[in-house]
């Protein structure tokens, strides 16, 4: 009998075991593939004609925001001809990437014109966040900051919204879509750059100014480039 009930006792406890690994594996599964492509789109417009530029970046990494300044003025040079996609990589040696990641979601889900001037409000104050600046300070006191950096940016009235943000399993789930995204695409450093899905040459340093018009305007079929507008044809 003691045997009996021994022997069922392990029945269910096996039985809740594998019920887990069910649900575990249910619960894995729902943000593999996503319901949409991973990335921000530049100025929210990508015409399929366009050359595509994908940018890997992470908010807290300095050589990202290094690179930001001539992509922006490369992209402003040749308007709706090229198009730009960001996607963010949190890279695990930056205490604060996912957490900073993160916030960028949140804000594209509240008003996806902020998220670009989110993205550059954390170039330019990335130091805050850094590993050393915030080595003494717990997770919890580092994700209220980092409301408080939000709300500053992107408006008062988005407060309650940015907090629940961070309770939001979404929101966790977009952010590692992220960075599995930039997995499967085989980057593991940032910034990382593909044109037209293919590897930028030397990619993982940035390019400056006259380092990407090299690039883009044999692919815009002009050496000028200086009148966006008669690329209309392109369109
Ligand atoms: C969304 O963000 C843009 C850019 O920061 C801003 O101009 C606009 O007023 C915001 N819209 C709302 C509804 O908050
Ligand atoms: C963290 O705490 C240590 C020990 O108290 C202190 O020496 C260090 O300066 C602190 N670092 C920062 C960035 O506050």
């Amino acid at each position: 009998m003691r045997g009996n009930k021994q022997a069922m006792r392990q029945s269910v406890v096996l039985l809740i075991c594998m019920l887990c690994l069910v649900l575990e594996v249910k619960v894995g599964a729902d943000y593999i593939p996503p319901a949409r492509l991973d990335g921000f789109v530049y100025r929210n417009q990508h015409h399929p004609d366009s050359v595509l530029i994908e940018a890997f970046f992470d908010p807290v990494c300095p050589d990202s925001r290094d690179s930001w300044p001539a992509l922006k003025q490369v992209i402003t040079h040749y308007g709706s001809p090229v198009s730009l996609v960001v996607h963010l990589l949190p890279l695990p040696y930056h205490d604060n990437a996912f957490v900073a990641s993160r916030a960028l979601h949140i804000v594209n889900a509240l008003n996806k014109s902020a998220t670009f001037p989110m993205l550059e409000w954390f170039f330019k104050h990335q130091g805050k966040f850094y590993n050393a600046q915030t080595k003494n300070l717990s997770r919890a006191s580092i994700e209220k900051e980092m409301v408080k950096s939000v709300t500053e940016v992107i408006g008062r009235s988005y407060y309650s919204s940015i907090k629940s943000g961070f309770n939001d399993r979404k929101t966790d789930l977009h952010t590692r879509v992220s960075f599995k995204y930039a997995a499967s695409r085989g980057v593991s450093e940032t910034p990382f750059f593909y044109v037209n899905g293919f590897l930028l040459p030397g990619t993982g340093s940035a390019l400056d100014y006259k380092g990407w018009r090299k690039v883009i305007d044999p692919l815009v079929g002009s050496n000028s480039g200086k009148n966006a507008e008669s690329f209309n044809w392109f369109l």
